[in-house]
């Protein structure tokens, strides 16, 4: 088994035996769902690569692997609240198949886990460990509120939207790196440059989950394809096409930003339209190879001694993801 696929299946055990509750059932109940959703299980993958840059074996830490794991969920099930998402994994949301106070609730609880999985650590790592989470969460909470508000603003530019995913994406995998450096007991510059790394591939990430949200091939996203158009979301996308759109396109573009009703299907076909014109596609390629670069870049950074081969095939398998 390759490590990737090995790291993956520990991954998986663990997931599946944690229970994070008993009773009542209704409030733990989705938290086991959501998390047996799938994914990708990107980022405690990335801490376990991390982790083995420095040890042979990641036994010991998949537990907190997972923690981040759990967190990332957590994100998910209110993301999908207020982006007012019905499907995720190509599943019903957990606010959709239930109630949504029970996502809130489910949430909620699903973050104190994370805190209950870190204070399995040695009190100097656990403090350093949740300090440093509590950076990267309290980022998340600011990117997802600026996310937010930029829905109903139309003046959001090109660097207050990448400042916006730097926070509510990207740091959580700067996080993720980090996190396997820490419990390795690397070096501050080790640290810093994973750190750094997770970030910059965490920008390109989320370039492509804008992208794919437009793009995506429906059968294998596992997402609405369009929700970002129909909620006017200040994706890379949009505000290139306002940087770029003349004429007829511009005035199109604006009336489907400013009307309340509409056929979903028509506007996101009709702003589609517009993008494919505008060449957006492209553009949104060049800024992902960009923040891609970057990382790699920082992964320069490390201490020279270190086998990085394996964490920079798995980096490149996500510059092209289709899901
Ligand atoms: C979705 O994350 C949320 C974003 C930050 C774009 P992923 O694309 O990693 O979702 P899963 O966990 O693989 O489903
Ligand atoms: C989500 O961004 C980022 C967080 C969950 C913090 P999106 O709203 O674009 O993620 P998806 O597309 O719903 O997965
Ligand atoms: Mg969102
Ligand atoms: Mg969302
Ligand atoms: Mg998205």
């Amino acid at each position: 088994m390759s490590s990737i696929a090995n790291h993956l299946a520990l991954i998986e055990a663990e997931i599946k035996k944690k229970k994070f509750g008993q009773e009542p059932s209704s409030l733990y109940e989705p938290i086991r769902y959501i998390m047996k959703l799938g994914g990708k299980r990107l980022r405690p993958l990335l801490t376990l690569l991390s982790y083995s840059l420095y040890k042979k074996s990641v036994s010991d830490i998949v537990s907190y692997a997972c923690a981040v794991e759990a967190f990332h969920n957590f994100t998910l099930m209110h993301d999908d609240i207020m982006d007012k998402a019905p499907v995720r994994r190509g599943k019903p949301t957990v606010h959709k198949k239930w109630n949504l106070s029970t996502a809130i609730l489910s949430g909620d609880v699903m973050l104190v886990k994370v805190y209950e999985i870190f204070s399995g650590l040695d009190a100097d790592k656990f403090k350093d460990v949740v300090i440093t989470f509590n950076s990267c969460a309290s980022e998340v909470c600011e990117g997802q509120q600026w996310d937010m508000e930029f829905e109903q603003s139309s003046r959001v530019n090109e660097k207050e939207y990448l400042e916006m995913i730097r926070r509510k994406t990207a740091v959580l995998l700067g996080f993720s790196l980090e996190l396997g450096a820490i419990l390795a007991n690397a070096s501050e510059e080790d640290r810093k440059a994973l750190r750094e790394f997770g970030i910059n591939i965490g920008m390109g990430f989320q370039l492509r989950d804008d992208l794919l949200d437009a793009y995506a091939d429906p059968k294998k996203f596992g997402k609405q394809i369009g929700g970002d158009i129909i909620a006017n979301k200040k994706t890379f996308l949009l505000i290139k096409a306002f940087e770029n759109a003349r004429g007829k396109n511009k005035a199109e573009l604006n009336r489907w930003l400013t009307s309340s009703k509409f056929n979903k299907k028509e506007k996101i076909s009709a702003v589609k339209q517009i993008y494919d014109d505008l060449k957006i596609q492209r553009l949104t390629e060049q800024k992902i190879d960009h923040f891609f670069v970057r990382g790699f870049k920082s992964l320069d950074k490390l201490d020279s001694s270190l086998d990085t081969s394996q964490l920079a095939d798995f980096t490149r398998s996500m510059i092209n993801r289709q899901i």
